[in-house]
């Protein structure tokens, strides 16, 4: 198994991204489906990164081109249900299939807001073969805390993900 050996430390507590990562991988083997895998991973980020303040994912919607469609998510409810690829940190994310890292969301013209608390934000497309299935998209109301180690857990999380579908 390929490691990713590091740890966070946010408001003195130590999370081993390697062990989020294992429950990560047993949530997917035991998840009855696709649905409840990825609600599991929702709660599970959300209670232990301390970061993480808004949890959720975006799907391609296969009955809708070019739109993002709200998946499960933890945190507050978002008027932000569907989203074209181009608009917002999400849709620009889907249109180049890249991770974007915002550790300040208020400089960023194209940003949809979901709170006013929220400060920073990653967005991780969840790609299978040539395939865009989806994103991983996590708020924070603390600024400048996304890192590249959040990039590196939440992309192994993504290649995981792809998997199932
Ligand atoms: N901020 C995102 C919209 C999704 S809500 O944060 C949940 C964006 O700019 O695409």
């Amino acid at each position: 198994m390929k490691r990713l050996n590091f740890y966070c430390v946010m408001a003195d507590k130590e999370i081993s991204w390697d062990s989020l990562l294992e429950k990560t991988k047993t949530i997917l083997k035991e998840a009855a489906d696709r649905e409840e895998a990825m609600q599991h991973i929702c709660a599970l980020l959300h209670r232990e990164v301390p970061h993480y303040d808004w949890v959720g994912f975006y799907m391609v919607d296969p009955l809708a081109e070019g739109q993002l469609v709200l998946g499960p998510y933890v945190g507050e409810p978002t008027e932000h249900i569907r989203i074209p690829f181009g608009t917002g940190i999400c849709g620009q994310a889907a249109e180049t299939r890249e991770t974007f890292i915002i550790n300040n969301v208020k400089a960023e013209s194209n940003y949809l807001a979901c709170s006013p608390d929220v400060e920073s934000e990653i967005v991780v497309p969840i790609i299978k073969g040539k395939e865009l299935i989806g994103e991983i998209d996590i708020d924070s109301e603390t600024k400048g805390v996304m890192t590249d180690s959040d990039r590196k857990l939440l992309e192994a999380i993504a290649r995981e993900l792809a998997e199932l579908f």
